[in-house]
């Protein structure tokens, strides 16, 4: 396939036609990473009662192949979001002929069996690597006891107990449970419910992994995530995510099996670890199976935001996923923190088009005036000189009411997306923003890799500390680029821009 029609991303996954949003099921097995998500392949809306697992497979996590959706809702309502593990050792016992296969576990909304209590945990598998499923004749696998909300389950085999784990979102909290067969499950522990200031919207797709500190530490940490939603009434006095509406937030930790401990008590919501500070990724967790020889913990996230997610001005598809990013926690002088990198394999579609080193930026002139791209990567490291504000305006029109400006203020120690001129903003009312997050200089210097497509910037400051995803909607012929500085002088001690390759070529 090649996708040319207005804001189709180039260098993202979209899928041909119709609704889709939160990535699902998301496993590496024998050779293939499989990403589902939540899909309606009837409707470019979100019809909620007929969601079903869209499909597709990539080698590489760059290229890939849309297969006809997966799990279909049926009498057991719709398949709402959830994930996939690889049994190696025939834990279930679906796979005596194969000795392993895929396992979904996934949420069912509105089914017929329990009326009033929507939300129950089911089970799939797969005998030929994610091709076909076969429901479990024994669903559902797990009823509520009290809440309505109780979905996204994402288990993971726990190493040290040698049981599986799944993390539920349960209104206010997530629950844990285990089983040694992903048939019958056992509640463990539940998390978070007595947190102040977190509860802004209800959780939903919440993650707990294991991941080492630094790259040459022999610690361990365990992270929880969660992505908090507010389209069922928010608590206003609760923090709101960073640019609103749909956000993820994170928590270190230590993870015994049953239990999750916090490092820190938080104390107040000012101390929240936001993921991402603009306002389209959601929903994101990482690929399970990932050989232990690769070990890098991956994920993509959903490149949107429920408060305008159905009103978006694409055409015969609505929704794309982010690139995939590797996830790292690393030691600075606040503490621990997560950062997010562009996977390596995307470097494959770079082609180089233009390199700077040294050199000193003037207000009122633009060294990138040759360049035009409609997506690029743009890899840089500047050093403050006397400018109060710098930064890049990308996809600018040539008659200049057209641009999204990616920038830093120095005072304010802030790095900013401007999207309020970036074209298609009026589909919905919050769209048109300007969105900040607090980025400190690193002796005197900051850094940016930053992603632009037909229709998504994504901004990776300072090495992935402080990152910032927003949807844009310019016209194709917006192409125009400018390095601005503003009140001074800006030092360019090396930049990089990269025209890429179409995932879809
Ligand atoms: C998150 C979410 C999940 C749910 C799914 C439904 O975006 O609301 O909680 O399972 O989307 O499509």
């Amino acid at each position: 396939i090649i996708y040319k029609s207005e804001y189709r991303p180039q260098i993202h996954y979209s899928p041909k036609g119709n609704w889709m949003n939160d990535p699902n099921g998301m496993v590496y097995y024998e050779g293939e990473y499989h990403l589902f998500y939540q899909h309606t392949p009837h409707d470019t809306r979100p019809d909620f009662s007929r969601m079903h697992w869209g499909h597709a497979v990539s080698n590489d996590l760059v290229h890939w192949d849309e297969l006809p959706p997966a799990i279909p809702p049926g009498e057991d309502g719709a398949i709402f979001s959830g994930c996939a593990v690889v049994d190696k050792n025939n834990t279930s016992g679906f796979f005596n002929e194969e000795g392993s296969g895929l396992v979904a576990i996934y949420t069912n909304d509105g089914n017929s069996a329990q009326p009033g209590k929507p939300q129950v945990q089911s089970i799939a598998y797969s005998k030929d690597k994610g091709r076909t499923w076969t429901k479990y004749e024994g669903n559902p696998i797990l009823f509520p006891t009290e809440t309505l909300d109780f979905r996204d389950p994402k288990v993971f085999w726990h190493e040290e107990s040698l049981n599986w784990v799944m993390v539920l979102a349960v209104r206010d909290r997530v629950e844990f449970y285990t089983s040694s067969n992903l048939k019958e499950w056992s509640f463990a522990s539940d998390f978070g419910s007595d947190i102040p200031g977190i509860h802004r919207g209800i959780f939903e797709c919440p993650e707990v992994f294991k991941i080492q500190v630094d790259e040459d530490s022999d610690t361990t940490k365990w992270i929880l995530i969660l992505s908090v939603g507010d389209r069922n009434g928010v608590n206003p006095n609760d923090s709101e995510p960073p640019a609103g509406g749909s956000g993820m937030m994170y928590f270190i930790g230590d993870f015994n099996g049953k239990v999750f401990t916090l490092d820190e008590t938080l104390e107040s919501f000012d101390t929240i670890k936001w993921i991402d500070y603009g306002s389209d990724f959601y929903a994101a967790v990482t690929w399970d199976g990932i050989p232990n020889e690769d070990g890098r913990k991956i994920w993509v996230g959903w490149m949107n935001n429920w408060r305008y997610a159905s009103t978006l001005p694409s055409k015969e598809w609505r929704g794309h996923m982010s690139i995939p990013r590797e996830i790292q926690l690393r030691t600075y002088s606040e503490g621990l923190r997560l950062t997010q990198a562009p996977i390596t394999e995307l470097n494959q579609l770079r082609r180089p088009n233009l390199s700077l080193q040294d050199i000193t930026i003037k207000p009122d002139t633009n060294v990138l005036s040759a360049v035009s791209a409609a997506k690029m990567e743009i890899i840089a490291e500047f050093e403050i000189g006397t400018a109060i504000e710098f930064g890049f305006r990308v996809r600018k029109s040539s008659s200049s009411n057209q641009e999204t400006v990616i920038g830093y203020h120095v005072l304010n120690e802030e790095l900013f997306v401007d999207r309020t001129k970036s074209n298609d903003v009026d589909f919905h009312p919050d769209f048109a923003a300007k969105h900040k997050a607090p980025m400190k200089l690193e002796h005197e210097r900051i850094q940016l890799s930053i992603y632009v497509d037909w229709s998504s910037v994504e901004v990776f400051g300072n090495n992935g500390t402080t990152v910032i995803s927003d949807m844009i909607f310019p016209n194709l012929e917006s192409t125009g680029l400018e390095l601005y500085t503003l009140g001074g002088e800006l030092k360019v001690v090396s930049l990089q821009i990269n025209d890429l390759v179409s995932i879809w070529e």
